[in-house]
């Protein structure tokens, strides 16, 4: 897989947020799908996107509704703990990249460098997010900064304002990655950053669009809210974490002398959209019910 040529063939949405420009996620993904090599993956991800047509338009409505209304308090508190719920992996990461050390540490010399090998990939998907090269500001802090700026001393953080759903997918990809097969968690791991790179490149445009029309802000303020969503686009670091995942995935079946499974990676991805567009589904129900309470 060659980023330059992903890049090349992306659209261009990552520094233009012009209103007019509205982000999809078929044409987001579709570059990312064409550059994998690996048929059965290739096969999986097309597969996928074509079963969960319903729920990429309810994710995409969600964020479309998102920027279109002042939303109260109570609503954007929902709203940021459970989308939170749906992203910030990094204790799955990390304990998927110690499971395959300790494959490693018990392995003889070949296949240990190849678990070694998979480890340190899987675990490079998580240096942004620790803050590494960024003077230590993990993104955990950037999203409270992002939620903070709409809700000021508003108690979202706590439980009450997590969806249910919201808190099921978290421990769905925590069982997938921590107790589940390792390959259930590369590809579980593969298809979050995947999928990241695509909402966060939808997201970007609509809380620019948010904050236009109904925050006031200077240009370098709103850039400083945004900085958590930026981080994952700008630089295209999903992309980046796609490719790694993908190459600790390579050497994991190499070393355990496996192949990627079609069905167990199309069940996988689609399970992942269905369960996220539940979630945004729910939201865009709640932002429903105070648009229909104020009418
Ligand atoms: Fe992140
Ligand atoms: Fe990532």
């Amino acid at each position: 897989m060659n980023k330059k040529l992903i890049k090349k063939s992306l659209p261009e949405n990552n520094s233009n947020l012009s209103a007019t420009f509205s982000p999809d996620f078929n044409s987001l993904i579709e570059p990312l799908i064409n550059l994998v090599s690996e048929a059965n993956l290739k096969k999986a991800l097309k597969q996928s996107i074509i079963d969960s047509e319903l729920s990429l338009r309810k994710i995409e409505k969600c964020f479309n509704y998102l920027s279109s209304c002042q939303w109260s308090k109570e609503f954007l508190a929902l709203f940021f703990n459970s989308w939170k719920s749906t992203h910030l992996k990094m204790l799955a990461i990390y304990a998927l990249s110690c499971r395959l050390q300790r494959l490693a540490l018990s392995s003889e010399a070949d296949r240990q460098q190849l678990f070694f090998l998979a480890a340190s990939y899987n675990a490079a998907t998580s240096y942004e997010d620790l803050g590494l090269d960024f003077q230590g500001v993990t993104h955990a802090q950037l999203y409270d900064q992002l939620a903070g700026f709409f809700l000021g001393d508003f108690p979202w953080q706590l439980d009450y304002y997590c969806l249910p759903v919201a808190r099921e997918f978290k421990n769905w990809i925590y069982q997938n990655m921590v107790l589940d097969d390792i390959g259930t968690g590369l590809l579980t791991n593969i298809f979050s950053e995947i999928y990241n790179h695509c909402e966060y490149s939808i997201a970007l445009h609509h809380f620019s669009n948010f904050i236009d029309r109904y925050y006031v802000c200077s240009e370098a303020e709103k850039d400083k809210h945004l900085c958590y969503i930026k981080a994952h686009v700008i630089n295209e670091t999903e992309i980046d974490h796609f490719l790694v995942v993908f190459k600790a995935l390579e050497a994991y079946n190499q070393a355990t002398d496996q192949k990627i499974n079609y069905q167990q990676a199309r069940a996988i991805f689609t399970t992942y959209l269905t369960r996220v567009g539940m979630i945004m589904e729910l939201l865009t129900e709640k932002m429903k019910k105070q648009i229909n309470a104020a009418t």
